[in-house]
């Protein structure tokens, strides 16, 4: 810690912290020069011929060579599912089931650091939240749908709960290992077979899943691995899949809903979101400023319920805004491989230009920018954090969902009008609330249109 300033007659504060740099080492993950399609249980070339590069997103580097698989690769992929649905997988006691989920849980448990590590590479988020978030609640998903293999009957009285066949799974590059334990966990514990597309920027992880498939020694094609971009996915779609599952944006979404409609096929969507966090002026300010802040920046704003609206009630608005600025100084943005960085690489180039493009609409628009000093790396894919004040709900920045870490601030006086503005949007995913009054939430709370508070 450097010498102590007297800033404005009040408390001395430090002129600087200078944390030591304390980076996790990459040598704990061997990364493939070229990976295949996971297929059967076996690795096979893409008939397509094609290939991509896949890249570190903090240096733009690339890691490795990822195949692009087409219509026919699906197809096979597909029939691999089928066939270990129809050959066994369907008909196993649901207690053996859960005996592979129980497997791949511990087996991750016990590769977490390898698979962080490779998370943060290739995905660009704080090793802090890839060890501490991701990893262990991936682990805790195949547990936890471990323990309802045997018992859906329970869960689904008088039901007879049956498997529904090939699950068609497309996932999106924000929580990549997470978001496959969300889809993979429960189809197997429930008798269905998987064809899983990772996201085209995030693939590394699940393709390093398949090694724990492996060793589970999870029987083949139960779980097959197809990469690509967003022509991979369609193809799922229309391949001879009895469901799929998707997460990602409104967009895909909507297209996916539209292309399975009539056709039978089962559909599952996780779509976006623009969460409210609503402050009240009898809240515990510093504790609210902490949740903004999580809300937020955790994960680079790349997440669904991010708490990306913030709105404060006028008499604390600008006490609460100070703290909140003088907070984000204090956030280190950087190399995502360091235990002390709190903000990483924003996912992909194209990612970045869509929070860039937002942002200066929000100048455009009027809004007011406030971003912390600091210094972004040269090469890769960066974003400072940002906080906008001066918002109209009209703006984009108030209405679109950007994506990053960027947060629009907005202000109400009674409660009527917070859940109004609240509510002005076209998304409903979550929601937060502030308040020392036990009442007030639960008022809140019923008439926020959103399915979490
Ligand atoms: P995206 O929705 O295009 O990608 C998600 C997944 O869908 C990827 O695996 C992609 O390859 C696949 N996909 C793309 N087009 C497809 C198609 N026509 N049929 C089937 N699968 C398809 O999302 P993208 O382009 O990466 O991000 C755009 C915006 O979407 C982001 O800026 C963010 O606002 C939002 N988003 C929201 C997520 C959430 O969890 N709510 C996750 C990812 C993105
Ligand atoms: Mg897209």
């Amino acid at each position: 810690m450097a010498e102590l300033e007297r800033k404005h007659g009040g408390t001395p504060v430090p002129t600087e912290w200078t944390y030591a740099p304390a980076p996790e080492s990459r040598d704990i993950v061997s990364i493939r020069d070229r990976y295949g399609l996971y297929v059967g249980g076996e690795w096979i070339d893409p008939r397509s011929g094609k290939t991509f590069a896949t890249i570190d997103p903090s240096t733009e580097e690339p890691l490795a060579e990822i195949a692009q698989a087409g219509p026919e690769d699906v197809s096979l992929a597909v029939a691999a599912a089928r066939e270990a649905f129809e050959n066994g997988w369907s008909a196993l006691a649901p207690s053996e089931r859960a005996k592979y989920l129980f497997r791949i849980a511990r087996i991750l448990q016990e590769r977490s650091r390898e698979f962080a590590v490779l998370e943060s590479l290739n995905g660009g988020k704080p090793i802090r939240e890839s060890r501490d978030v991701d990893l262990p609640l991936s682990a805790a998903h195949f547990f936890y749908y471990a323990g309802w293999a045997d018992k859906l009957e329970y869960a689904f009285p008088n039901r007879q709960p049956q498997p529904v066949g090939v699950a068609g799974q497309i996932i999106p590059w924000n929580f990549p290992l997470l978001m496959l334990a969300w889809k993979i966990a429960p189809a197997l514990a429930a008798g269905d077979t998987v064809v899983l597309k990772p996201a085209e920027t995030t693939p590394l992880t699940a393709l390093l899943f398949c090694d724990v498939l492996r060793q589970a020694e999870l029987p083949p094609g139960v779980v097959n691995i197809v990469t690509g971009d967003g022509s991979t996915g369609a193809a799922l779609v229309d391949a001879g899949v009895d469901k799929i599952a998707f997460t990602g944006s409104t967009e895909v979404g909507k297209a996916i809903q539209r292309r399975l409609a009539g056709t039978g096929k089962k559909l599952t969507l996780e779509l976006g979101g623009k969460a409210a966090n609503i402050v009240f002026d009898d809240a515990a300010l510093d504790q609210a400023v902490e949740g903004i802040v999580n809300g937020i920046y955790f994960n680079q704003g790349h997440v669904c319920c991010a708490g990306s609206r913030l709105f404060v009630q006028e008499s604390i608005y600008e006490p609460l805004v100070a703290k909140l600025e003088r907070r984000l100084t204090t956030l280190r943005v950087g190399d995502p491989l360091d235990k002390n960085t709190d903000v990483g690489a924003i996912n992909s180039a194209a990612q970045l230009e869509k929070i860039q493009e937002l942002v200066a609409s929000g100048v455009e628009e009027g809004a007011e920018i406030y971003q912390p000093p600091c210094v972004l790396p040269e090469k890769g894919y960066w974003f400072a954090p940002t906080v906008f004040t001066n918002v109209a709900q009209s703006y984009r920045i108030a209405q679109e969902e950007i994506f990053g870490p960027v947060l629009s601030v907005l202000t109400f006086r009674t409660p009527e009008e917070a859940v109004e503005k609240a509510n002005n949007t076209p998304y409903g995913l979550s929601a937060g609330v502030w308040t020392e009054k036990g009442s007030r939430i639960l008022w809140m709370a019923q008439r926020l249109r959103a399915g979490v508070v």
